[in-house]
C-alpha cells in the first residue's frame, strides 16, 4: 500500500493503545499541525486511524494581565505602600500612597476598587487605613498566583479555581478561548497495514511550472483534495453599521416627505451661530467648545441678512423685542470654524441662500458630521453624526414635533421616548428627547429640538412656523444595538466582533 510521507510518519507515530493529540503528533513527526490534521482525516477515511474531537478551553494572559504579573496587581502595590507607610497604625493620605506605589492613569481606580473588594482596609476622606489581618500574606494573593500559573501554561484552566478565573476574566486580565482538539489512535486495520509494510510516496500539493516543464508531473503522486478540511475564516467587506443606519435614517425621512440638505463642514460662525440668535459671548462660542480654523474669514455672506441678524442681536425683533446688550462683531461672524451642529445648514436653506426662497410647507433634513471640542467619554466623541431636520408650515405646535419624533423613532423599534423641557437661545419652546438603553435601562439623551423663535425667523425672512431638531445618530445606534460605549463603533478601539456580527434590523 502506498501512502504519503506525512501519512506514513503519522501512522508510525500513532499508537493503538494510547490516544495522542494532533499537537503531540505534529511535534513527534516534525510536521505542520495542519498537515497532520489533513493526513489524519485521510487515514480515517481509509479506516487506518480513528480521530476523536473534543472542545478544550485554554486561558492566556492579556497584555494588561502580563503587565500586572510583572509589576504586581495595582491593589497589592497600594496595600504594600500603605503597610510601608504605617497605615495599619494611623491613616495615611491616599495621594502620597498612589505616588509611592507608582500607580498612574486607570490603575488608580483599579487599585482602589480592588483594595475595597479584598477588604484590605478603609479609604475615608482621602486617607487610607489598613485593617489588621495577622494572616495576611503579601505573596499569597490568589489572583496574583493564578496570573503566575497561567503564564506560559494555557492549559492551566483545567486546574485553576473557576471563581478566580471568572474574576480575572472580568478584570480583563485573562482571555479564555475554546479550541477543537483532535486526537488519534491506530485502528486494528492500521496496525495490520503497518505490519504488512507501507511505502511512502512523495505527494505533491500543487503543480508548478518546473514540474510541468521537467516532465516530472507524470511520475509524482498528487495529494487528494480534502473537502472536509476546516477552512480558514475570511471576512468579507461590510458596510459599517453607522453608515447602514445613516442610510436607513435617510430612507425613513425621505419616506416621511423630507428632502436632503447639503453644505460645508467648515463654515462662517454667522451660519453656525449668529443666525441662530446665539449671543457672541455665549460659552459654546469660545475656543473651549469650538474648533476654530486658521483660514481667511468668509467673504461671501448676504449683506442684507448680515445687517438684519446684527439688528436682531442688538435690538431684538418685534415691538417688545430687546437685544443682547453685548458686543456684536462682524469679523467674528465671518470667522470660519468646524460646525458644532448642522443647524448651520438649516439657516442656509431657510434664509433662501442655499436654493432660493422657500414657500411653506417644506420639510428638510441632513445626516451629517458635526465637530465639538468635548471630552472623550463613553457617550461623547469629538465628532459625531447629527440628524438635522425642520418643518416649515403654518401653526405648528409641540404636538407636531412630538408626533414627528414618535413616528420617526418607531421605524427603529424605539417606542418609549421621553421629552424634557429645555433651553436653546434659538428655539422657544425647546425640549430634549430621551430613550431607554436596552441593556442598562438608563435614560440617554438622544436629541434636542424646538420651534424657532422670531429672533431667528424674522431676519431670515420666514413668516410662518418652523419646528426643528438635531438628533444624535450614534445614540440612536446605542438604543438599537445595545452597546454602551460609543467608541465600540468608532475609532481605533472599536469592537471588530460587534461590527462583523451585528445583525442589521430592518
Ligand atoms: N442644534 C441643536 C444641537 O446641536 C439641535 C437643534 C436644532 C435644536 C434645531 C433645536 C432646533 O443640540
Amino acid at each position: 500500500m502506498r501512502v504519503s510521507e506525512t501519512q506514513l510518519a503519522l501512522l508510525e507515530a500513532a499508537s493503538a493503545t494510547e490516544t495522542k493529540t494532533v499537537a503531540q503528533l505534529a511535534e513527534e513527526t516534525g510536521e505542520d499541525p495542519a498537515a497532520v490534521t489533513g493526513a489524519a482525516f485521510e487515514l480515517e477515511a481509509e479506516g487506518l486511524l480513528a480521530v476523536e474531537e473534543h472542545v478544550a478551553e485554554t486561558v492566556t494572559l492579556t497584555e494588561e494581565g502580563e503587565r500586572y504579573r510583572e509589576e504586581r496587581l495595582p491593589e497589592l502595590r497600594l496595600r504594600a505602600a500603605a503597610a510601608e507607610a504605617g497605615a495599619d497604625e494611623s491613616a495615611v493620605e491616599l495621594g502620597r500612597l498612589i505616588g509611592e506605589a507608582g500607580l498612574g492613569g486607570p490603575e488608580v481606580d483599579i487599585a482602589l476598587s480592588n483594595f475595597a473588594r479584598k477588604g484590605y482596609g478603609e479609604i475615608d476622606d482621602g486617607a487610607v487605613s489598613l485593617s489588621s489581618d495577622p494572616d495576611y500574606d503579601p505573596d499569597g494573593d490568589p489572583e496574583a498566583e493564578a496570573l503566575e500559573t497561567i503564564e506560559g501554561n494555557d492549559e492551566a484552566v483545567g486546574y485553576l479555581d473557576g471563581g478566580i478565573l471568572d474574576r480575572l476574566e472580568s478584570r480583563g486580565l485573562v482571555e479564555r478561548t475554546e479550541t477543537t482538539v483532535r486526537s488519534v489512535t491506530l485502528t486494528d486495520e492500521g496496525v495490520t497495514a503497518l505490519m504488512e509494510g507501507l511505502e511512502a510516496a512523495e505527494t505533491v500539493g500543487a503543480i508548478t511550472p518546473e514540474l510541468l516543464t521537467g516532465g516530472e508531473w507524470s511520475e509524482v503522486e498528487f495529494a487528494e483534495y480534502n473537502v472536509e478540511a476546516d477552512a480558514e475564516t475570511t471576512y468579507g467587506g461590510k458596510e459599517h453599521i453607522l453608515r447602514q443606519t445613516a442610510n436607513r435614517v435617510k430612507d425613513v425621512l425621505v419616506g416621511m416627505g423630507f428632502q436632503e440638505m447639503e453644505g460645508p463642514h467648515a463654515d462662517a460662525d454667522f451660519w453656525i451661530n449668529d443666525c441662530l440668535f446665539m449671543p457672541q459671548d455665549h460659552p459654546a462660542r469660545t475656543h473651549w467648545d469650538r474648533f476654530e480654523l486658521d483660514v481667511p474669514p468668509m467673504e461671501e455672506l448676504p449683506e442684507d441678512l448680515v445687517e438684519r441678524v446684527e439688528d436682531a442681536h442688538r435690538n431684538g425683533v418685534g415691538p417688545d423685542g430687546d437685544g443682547y446688550h453685548s458686543p456684536w462683531d462682524e469679523a467674528f461672524a465671518r470667522a470660519v470654524a468646524l460646525r458644532g451642529h448642522t443647524t448651520s445648514l438649516s439657516m442656509r436653506y431657510l434664509s433662501g441662500h442655499a436654493i432660493g426662497e422657500l414657500e411653506p410647507p417644506q420639510r428638510y433634513f441632513s445626516v451629517e458630521k458635526v465637530y465639538r471640542n468635548d471630552t472623550l467619554d463613553p457617550t461623547h466623541l469629538l465628532e459625531f453624526f447629527q440628524i438635522e431636520g425642520w418643518v416649515m408650515a403654518e401653526d405648528l405646535s409641540v404636538r407636531d414635533l412630538m408626533g414627528t419624533f414618535t413616528e420617526f423613532y418607531e421605524q427603529f423599534g424605539i417606542t418609549d421616548l421621553e421629552f424634557k423641557p429645555h433651553y436653546n437661545p434659538y428655539t422657544e419652546p425647546s425640549f430634549e428627547l430621551f430613550g431607554k438603553h436596552p441593556e442598562t435601562g438608563e435614560l440617554i439623551e438622544i436629541g434636542n429640538s424646538g420651534i424657532f423663535r422670531e429672533e431667528v425667523l424674522t431676519p431670515l425672512g420666514v413668516d410662518c412656523d418652523v419646528m426643528a431638531w438635531g438628533l444624535a445618530l450614534e445614540r440612536l445606534l446605542m438604543l438599537m444595538y445595545g452597546f454602551e460605549d460609543i467608541r465600540d463603533v468608532h475609532g481605533t478601539l472599536c469592537d471588530l466582533e460587534l461590527l462583523r456580527n451585528v445583525e442589521v434590523v430592518y
